[in-house]
């Protein structure tokens, strides 16, 4: 009797089943990364203006008379403007109240180039998608006469400043 003798695979279950769990783990954690990644870019565009705060600085600004009425200055990487009028001086923050995009100053008002919305100078939402109006900072001189900006501190709309 003639038997076929082809030699036997030896499989080692230990080792294939290694290699299919690092496979597994690998994709597993490649997936995870992926979701990280959207979810945090998906988050840093919904989340609102709270969650992205100026910072808390206090910037000094020079003193008053440096900014005539009718000036127009803008501050912290555009993040916030100084104006200075005959009723005396005001900042605002340049933060839109949708989304939280910084805005983009014009000769008058701002506009948010993420979803349209404008304010005039004063801060006042002039059209949408925005609904609310733009922070107030609270402005104060220094005992040097120099004057300052809370980048972090709110006044009421319509708080001019001064000097
Ligand atoms: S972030 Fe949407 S209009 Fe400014």
């Amino acid at each position: 009797m003639n038997k076929s003798c082809s030699k036997p695979t030896i499989v080692d279950p230990s080792r294939k089943s290694g290699r299919r769990s690092f496979l597994r783990l690998t994709s597993t954690l490649a997936g995870l990364l992926s979701f990280s990644t959207i979810g945090a870019a998906i988050a840093r565009f919904c989340l609102p203006l709270k969650t992205r705060q100026l910072s808390s600085r206090i910037l000094t600004l020079g003193r008053p008379r440096e900014y005539p009425p009718g000036t127009k200055v803008q501050l912290q990487e555009g993040r916030i403007t100084l104006l200075s009028t005959e009723d005396g001086f005001f900042a605002v923050s340049n933060t839109c109240t949708h989304l939280g995009c910084v805005l983009q100053p014009k000769k008058t008002g701002f506009i948010c180039t993420c979803h349209g919305s404008y304010f005039n100078d004063e801060g006042s939402a002039m059209r949408g998608p925005a609904q609310r109006p733009l922070s107030w900072l609270r402005l104060g001189c220094w005992p040097n006469g120099h004057l300052y900006v809370a980048c972090d501190e709110e006044v009421n709309t319509g708080t001019y400043f001064k000097a």
